[in-house]
């Protein structure tokens, strides 16, 4: 068996430091290596002991536990941190999270929901050292990258994630614009975000970005068409990412061909390690396109009978165009939504296991789109913003071994296909 996960348990009062540790006891992946009673001998402990996780309480005298996850977000990087808190102290734990805290539990939480915490925490963290060890042998501390002008670390392979749904206003333009900033800060990678819905993107709102210039912009010199000219394209966004926006106008869209698109795509990998793409429910030629070389498409679905319709006719395509169930992630959006419908029934109709729930938030997301702010850097401590961390997780290649570099495709079988 692979080495346990290593823990560190800080907090002052010891029968809460008992429990854990027992509860943790019985987890044979998971060992207690050290405790602590305050953020100062945290901070020292996990200098000494290196552990994988580090959970932290936040109420401690001393050093609180913010303060203590500020200083290790610094001085142990590898040792990422999950707070434990009562509901009360919300808002200090945003600093909290935004100054390296990995995930966030509310007192009193359930022992399954510690230990999935725990394992979610220390898989992103092993896909996350093992990619920049990969790559040019840099730390975990290494900052967001830009899209500077050095070509990505993947070489030719940046990946490819397609969101699509077979119903408009699922939620697939918010989810994949807080995904691709999560994702940038989650994995120090160079993330892309394109927005291939091309006439109604919304890219550009959620982020409140100046939309001056877009696709449109590439394919006027597309022969000419450089990393350094599609990076002056590009727009930047939160924590480094970089946006390609749709045409300034919904009429230019038709300008957009599939060989416009497969020529940028082709850059695009070499220059990103992560490219999510936004699209519209229409299966025409260029979605065709991306969706065929895709590595992973995530398919954004919710609980009311027409998304779920044509998500099932969505899969039915899906699987006449040869495309592997391994490469579709199902996503359940407003899945706590009042429905006659929850995730099982929605599973049994589609014959498709539901990967991951994101929940309805109607005054946080409604917030954050006004502001043009995604949600996960502004409230990383909440349960949506948990959700689509989860999410960056759980679509990011196996850490150990990288996907075979030519997975074998069949080829489309020509349902749309004009070639
Ligand atoms: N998890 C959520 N909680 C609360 N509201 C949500 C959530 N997800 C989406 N919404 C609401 O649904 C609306 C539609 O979301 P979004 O624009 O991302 O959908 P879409 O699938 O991209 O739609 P379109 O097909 O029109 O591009 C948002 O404006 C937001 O108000
Ligand atoms: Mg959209």
């Amino acid at each position: 068996m692979s080495e346990p996960i290593k823990v560190l348990i800080v907090d002052d009062i010891a029968s809460t430091l008992d429990n854990l540790q027992k509860l943790l006891s019985f987890e044979p992946d998971i060992q207690v290596v050290a405790t602590a009673v305050n953020g100062k001998e945290g901070v020292e402990q996990a200098k000494k002991v290196v552990p994988d996780i580090v959970l932290m309480d936040v109420n401690m005298p001393i050093m609180d536990g913010i303060q203590a996850t500020e200083m290790l977000a610094q001085e142990a990087p590898g040792s990422p941190v999950i707070i434990m808190s009562v509901q009360g102290e919300r808002d200090y734990l945003r600093r909290a999270m935004q100054s390296g805290a990995r995930e966030f539990l509310i007192k009193p939480f359930s022992g399954d929901e510690l230990i999935a915490s725990i394992r979610r925490v220390y898989q992103l963290e092993q896909k996350k050292e093992s990619f920049l060890a990969k790559s040019t042998g840099t730390t975990a501390a290494a900052p967001a990258a830009p899209a500077d002008g050095q070509p990505s670390r993947r070489g030719e392979h940046g990946q490819v994630f397609f969101f699509y749904s077979g119903k408009g206003g699922v939620g697939k333009s918010l989810i994949a614009a807080n995904l691709a900033v999560s994702m940038a800060n989650e994995t120090k990678g160079k993330v892309a975000l394109v927005d291939l819905d091309l006439q109604f993107g919304d890219i550009g709102v959620l982020l409140n970005l100046d939309h001056s210039q877009g696709i449109t912009d590439l394919i006027e010199n597309i022969d000419h068409m450089d990393p350094d000219f599609i990076r002056e394209i590009m727009v930047d966004g939160p924590y480094g990412i970089k946006v390609l926006l749709t045409p300034i106008s919904p009429e230019l869209a038709d300008l957009v061909t599939v060989d416009h698109v497969r020529r940028i795509f082709s850059e695009l990998r070499k220059m990103f390690d992560y490219i999510i793409v936004d699209s519209s429910a229409h299966l025409g030629e260029i979605n065709l396109e991306v969706l065929d070389h895709a590595d992973r498409v995530v398919v954004v679905t919710s609980l009311s009978i027409p998304a779920i319709k044509n998500t099932k006719l969505a899969l039915k395509i899906f699987d006449s165009l040869s495309i592997s169930p391994d490469r579709v992630v199902l996503l359940l959006n407003k899945s706590d939504a009042h429905s006659e419908f929850n995730k099982e029934s929605v599973e049994a109709n589609l014959r498709f296991p539901i990967a991951g729930q994101i929940p309805n938030d109607p005054k946080l997301v409604i917030n954050s789109i006004n502001r043009g702010n995604p949600f996960v850097t502004t409230h990383p401590e909440s349960e949506i913003s948990q959700r689509i961390r989860e999410l960056v997780a759980k679509v990011l290649p196996p850490a150990p071994a990288a996907e075979p570099e030519t997975a074998e495709k069949k080829p489309r079988k020509g349902l749309f296909a004009r070639r």
